[in-house]
């Protein structure tokens, strides 16, 4: 049987948001500490930053960066990460239990970000502090000087405001686990508020309000609705939280989470569109995807078994080409709801649940799931056109009959990209009905897959997983085929 994808650039969902490709950099295990820095490295500069990691983060198109937590910034006081690196404090983080030297704060980050080339996603600590800790990270940050915190950056060495435009208000505010967790009603409360504040400081920023950490969590939809009621008009995206995991259930429910992805989205909006309603508002929210991955989460002991080291080997997932087809799939996702999906960041980036490995004193890596988000980020461009599907199904325990193809294909000036999983174990022939496309002449197949869809990449064999171009693929006028490989990821491109 053979799947269809019909493209016509006259249906469109939205440009290509460039803040869809961000990823996330956590005080959490070695995501900061012998991950992004690592004073002494061979590969370190002068400030401590890997330059492997940089080169790795850039060749990933990575263009946004939510930092510093996660769970993590729940407890953190980020005064204690600027300002001389001799002075600053070693604290306890009661997160993830670890010893935090605060060697890396703001200042380190930011000067990460410009090698990087990336935007800043900022979170404020609302469970242990509050409105008056985030309005002064915000006069820090974004005042020119003149005043107490602008002119304490500015003594720091940042003559320039860093003008960080998104901040998320919180991290997963709804869960048991958060160090200062609230009800909806305390966190929407607190949420408008500190949001006021921190816009009298800017009117220029972007705030991101917490919706749910997960769907599995027991307020998932009233929790958005409760906090929205409170906090609509001044904030410009609800958050949405989601890892996947390989471990549980059957194989081919785990293949198809993108399905559960794709119905928390509209979970999400239509909770958002709905408090929009009650308070007659014309004003639309986004929704912020700023925590997605495939995580084996239930593999992890949570932390309470955890015992306050400095950078601790956490959560450190290995990969393989399965994983990497799923990740395309969410990437696809996000890609098909670009109208309404305005921020995603995968977590993280580097060694926790991360596409990028590091050993301490050592290598950096790519692993599987680098790929398919490195070829998204690279050939996404310009509009999302609708993709309309016609797949043979496949049966899944969690969500019934779900097609084996899922796709999105985005078109800039007559260059056009269709990005394919195959989520079934068989090849999957495509056929592409371009319509309405001046007929493109030339065409290009990549694919990430592999016989053995266990194979991963390692220390030692760190290109054993690699996107392969295949040939085979044809056009004819506005007809296109390819053959795609047994649960994979493909991207086409048409000329
Ligand atoms: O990314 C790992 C953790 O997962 C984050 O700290 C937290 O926000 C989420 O629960």
């Amino acid at each position: 049987p053979m799947a269809k994808l019909t493209l016509d650039p006259a249906f469109e969902v939205g440009p290509v948001e460039r803040r869809l490709f961000g990823s996330f950099v956590e005080h959490m295990g070695r995501c900061v500490y012998t991950g992004v820095f690592e004073p002494g490295h061979p590969e370190a500069d002068a400030d401590g930053l890997r330059r492997d990691v940089i080169e790795l983060t850039r060749e990933m198109g990575v263009t946004a960066v939510r930092y510093p937590g996660g769970n993590f910034v729940s407890n953190y006081e980020w005064e204690d990460g600027v300002g001389p690196a001799a002075e600053r404090p070693t604290r306890l983080d009661l997160a993830w239990r670890q010893i935090e030297t605060n060697a890396f704060g703001l200042g380190e980050f930011m000067a990460w970000l410009r090698e990087v080339d990336a935007e800043p996603v900022m979170a404020v600590n609302l469970g242990t502090r509050g409105v008056r800790a985030a309005r002064d990270l915000v006069e820090y940050a974004n005042y020119p000087g003149g005043t107490r915190w602008s002119d304490l950056r500015i003594k720091h060495g940042m003559r320039e405001p860093y003008g960080i435009k998104v901040w998320c208000l919180g991290n997963e505010m709804d869960g048991p686990w958060q160090i200062g967790g609230k009800t909806a009603e305390e966190y929407g409360r607190l949420a408008f508020e500190t949001a006021k504040a921190m816009r009298r400081v800017d009117p220029d920023i972007e705030l991101v309000a917490c919706g749910s950490s997960n769907t599995r969590i027991s307020t998932y939809g009233s929790w958005e609705a409760t906090v929205l009621e409170h906090c609509y008009d001044q904030v410009d995206y609800i958050s949405a939280h989601n890892y996947y995991d390989a471990v549980t259930g059957d194989r081919a429910s785990y293949l198809a989470s993108a399905v559960e992805m794709e119905q928390q989205i509209q979970d999400v909006i239509a909770t958002a569109d709905h408090v929009a309603a009650k308070l007659r508002s014309r004003k639309r929210l986004k929704v912020s995807f700023d925590e997605w991955n495939v995580w084996s989460y239930t593999k992890f002991g949570g932390e309470s078994g955890l015992d306050w080291e400095h950078a601790p080997r956490l959560i450190e997932e290995d990969y393989d080409v399965a994983g990497a087809a799923v990740v395309g799939s969410l990437l696809i996702t996000l890609l098909n709801h670009a109208d309404r999906v305005g921020i995603a960041c995968q977590a993280q980036l580097a060694n926790v649940i991360a596409p990028i490995r590091t050993e301490p004193g050592g290598p950096a890596w790519r692993q599987t799931i680098f790929h398919p988000f490195a070829l998204t980020a690279a050939n996404a461009r310009g509009r999302v056109m609708r993709a309309q599907v016609t797949a043979p199904s496949m049966p899944t325990e969690r969500f019934g009959e779900v097609p084996v193809l899922t796709a999105t294909a985005t078109i800039e000036d007559d260059q056009l990209a269709v990005f394919a999983v195959n989520r079934g174990d068989r090849p999957l022939p495509l056929e592409i009905d371009l319509r309405g496309l001046q007929n493109p002449t030339e065409i290009s197949h990549i694919t990430v897959a592999d016989e053995d869809t266990a194979a991963r990449n390692t220390e030692h064999d760190p290109r054993r997983v690699e996107p392969r171009a295949l040939q085979g693929a044809t056009i004819d006028g506005n007809r296109i085929t390819a053959v795609l490989p047994p649960i994979s990821f493909n991207v086409l491109k048409a000329t």
